[in-house]
């Protein structure tokens, strides 16, 4: 077979990990060849000790491991880029970027999980050449130059709009956290036992608190509207999110739909699917239905092409 790396002469980006070189060409990250291989596979488990340690506790309902961040940070960016989390949550995209070098921006609905990022961030060790803040703010709006005026750590465009090299995000999975699926030990109930938030609130612009689904698709449809007018030309989204069972017995297709449905502004380029390995199976359906334990999210991956 080929070695596809044997004619790359290296550039000033190599590295001494044995990884190889970054090509010359690469506009797009500072990985070496090697590296951006193994990124390209199409399943990744992220289990680390660290995230387990974080998953239950007082921090968020649903949140996602800053590994994973990381991850699709070190592909999609170029050290200094602009990174934007729209549902920022428990800050776990910021403070993954934070440590890899990258500015970024979070926007989040509820005034505590901003208040718990904004702490989370000031408790890391600042790297003074990086940027990240919080904004207030319902994600709909993310496209108005008024939300971004007293944003005063982004630099802004002509039309009042700052511009981001990657947006990396979870949106709420519809209304799921509201729903107890009943199981005999249910993070929700054992959440709920130690007095712990379950989901994201009353707040009226929570979009997890939307009845219906088409009309919950469609207002995530408006945030990723928003975010493509923020992304530059080229650059990438990934969001994660899973398909979902109602308790009613049936399956939404919330991943699938929501590709769909972002694929009106920007062009769909595959997912990966992120492996939770080590979680608890539930007892759902058993001995009479089949019922799946959901232990997978896809990261769905789209691109500006304008
Ligand atoms: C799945 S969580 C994000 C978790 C985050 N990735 C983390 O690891 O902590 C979705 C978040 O979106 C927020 N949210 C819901 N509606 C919103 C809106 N209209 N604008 C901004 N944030 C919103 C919720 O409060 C919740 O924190």
């Amino acid at each position: 077979m080929r070695n596809l790396f044997e004619d790359i002469e290296p550039d000033n980006r190599s590295d001494n990990s044995g990884e190889g070189a970054v090509h010359p060409g690469n506009t797009l990250n500072d990985l070496t060849g090697k590296e951006w291989i193994k990124a390209t596979k199409s399943w990744l488990v992220c289990d680390s000790r660290r995230y387990h340690q974080n998953r239950d506790t007082e921090l968020h309902p649903a949140r996602y491991p800053e590994e994973l961040v990381a991850e699709f940070v070190r592909f999609f960016t170029t050290g200094d880029g602009w990174v934007l989390d729209p549902f920022c949550g428990s800050g776990a995209t910021l403070v993954a970027a934070l440590e890899e070098h990258r500015n970024c921006i979070g926007m989040e609905v509820n005034r505590h999980y901003v208040d718990l990022s904004l702490d989370r961030l000031q408790a890391k060790a600042r790297d003074t050449r990086t940027v990240t803040d919080v904004v207030h703010a319902d994600a709909r709006e993310i496209a108005a130059p008024g939300t971004w005026e007293r944003v005063e750590a982004v630099p802004r465009e002509e039309d009042g709009l700052p511009r981001f090299d990657f947006v990396m995000t979870s949106p709420p999975y519809w209304n799921m956290l509201r729903k107890s699926r009943g199981g005999v030990a249910s993070t929700h109930k054992r959440r709920a036992a130690e007095g712990l938030a379950t989901d994201y609130g009353d707040h009226e612009r929570n979009l997890g608190s939307i009845e219906d689904y088409d009309e919950f698709i469609e207002q995530l449809g408006v945030v990723f509207d928003g975010c493509a007018r923020l992304l530059k030309p080229q650059k990438y989204m990934v969001v994660v999110v899973q398909n979902v069972r109602v308790p009613e017995g049936y399956v939404r297709p919330l991943a699938w739909d929501l590709a769909r449905r972002i694929s009106r502004t920007l062009s769909f380029q595959g997912e990966r699917i992120w492996c939770q390995n080590s979680k608890r199976l539930g007892i759902w359906g058993y001995p009479t239905t089949f019922v799946p334990n959901y232990h997978h999210h896809y990261c769905l991956i789209f691109r500006q092409q304008d």
